[in-house]
């Protein structure tokens, strides 16, 4: 997948060199390219923001300096082939006339954006390039979203949460992160996606303990130690229910009354 980032402070995505997103590009499963916004202004200043229309505080981002960019990173070709291993150069790409068209994405990370959610993240991990435009001041003007809706591109307009931030590359890189870790061959060991993907089931996680047994005075929980299979996934479910209860009672609203069993009411 190729993962485009445009803002004005290229220097925020350095993260991306390290850790599981650092080894996942190293090994050519993720293409991640740092766009710096000022590239695409026209004048002295680098200017990408002005006065709102209608007035209010803060300043908009330009609907002109965006499309610009947009129009540009949206046009960049797919995620060369690695070169082979005996350093060879890549072959070049062949254009399959009956290949799908290129699916690509278009996210604006805002505060008044649909939530993000691990189904939201799953679908956008099937795309072939996901181009994140990172807002600053009171946001992009809202042409840039509309227009390019009405190509063919998918437009995501996402929040990470009910709170403010100064501007879109935290959550930028939060998307990243979520994507990247789903896609083939990323992730160490892909048993904990399918043990996640019961959670994504409506629970929270179950607690988790591992050595030393007896921690300040804390015991392990007996039953983790017991090797009693079904006693242990009893617990932990038991556990995931008490726990989504306590923090999250709307996933318990939302739980589908088909996939709770006799002991699950009880707990
Ligand atoms: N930009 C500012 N706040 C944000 C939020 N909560 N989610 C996504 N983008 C944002």
């Amino acid at each position: 997948m190729r993962v485009d980032l445009v803002t004005i402070f290229p220097a925020y995505f350095h993260v991306l060199d390290f850790s599981l997103m650092g080894r996942a590009r190293e090994a050519g499963l993720l293409d991640v390219v740092v766009h710096d916004l000022r590239g695409w202004t026209a004048d002295r200043h680098r200017t990408v923001d002005d006065a709102p229309y209608g007035g209010g505080a803060g300043m908009v981002m330009r609907a002109d300096v965006w499309g610009r960019a947009l129009d540009e990173v949206l046009a960049a070709p797919p995620t060369p082939p690695e070169a082979d291993e005996e350093g060879g150069d890549a072959p070049e790409p062949v254009l399959d006339p009956h290949a799908p068209p290129r699916r690509r994405i278009l996210a604006f990370p805002t505060p008044s954006g649909v939530p993000l959610t691990q189904a939201i993240a799953q679908d956008l991990a099937g795309a072939d390039q996901l181009v994140i435009a990172c807002g600053r001041y009171e946001g992009i003007d809202q042409r840039v979203a509309d227009h390019y809706r009405d190509q063919e591109v998918e437009v995501l307009e996402y929040s990470i949460g009910d709170y403010v931030l100064n501007g879109g590359e935290a959550a930028a890189l939060v998307l990243v992160e979520a994507v990247a870790r789903l896609l083939d061959g990323v992730l160490g060991n892909p048993e904990s996606l399918v043990e996640e993907s019961y959670s994504a089931a409506g629970l929270l996680e179950y607690p988790v303990y591992t050595r030393p047994r007896s921690w300040r005075g804390i015991e392990t929980p007996e039953v983790l130690l017991s090797g009693d299979h079904a006693r242990i996934a009893r617990w932990r479910r038991d556990r995931s229910l008490v726990r989504t209860a306590r923090r999250r009672p709307d996933l318990i609203d939302a739980l589908d009354a088909k996939d709770l069993d006799g002991r699950d009411r009880e707990v």
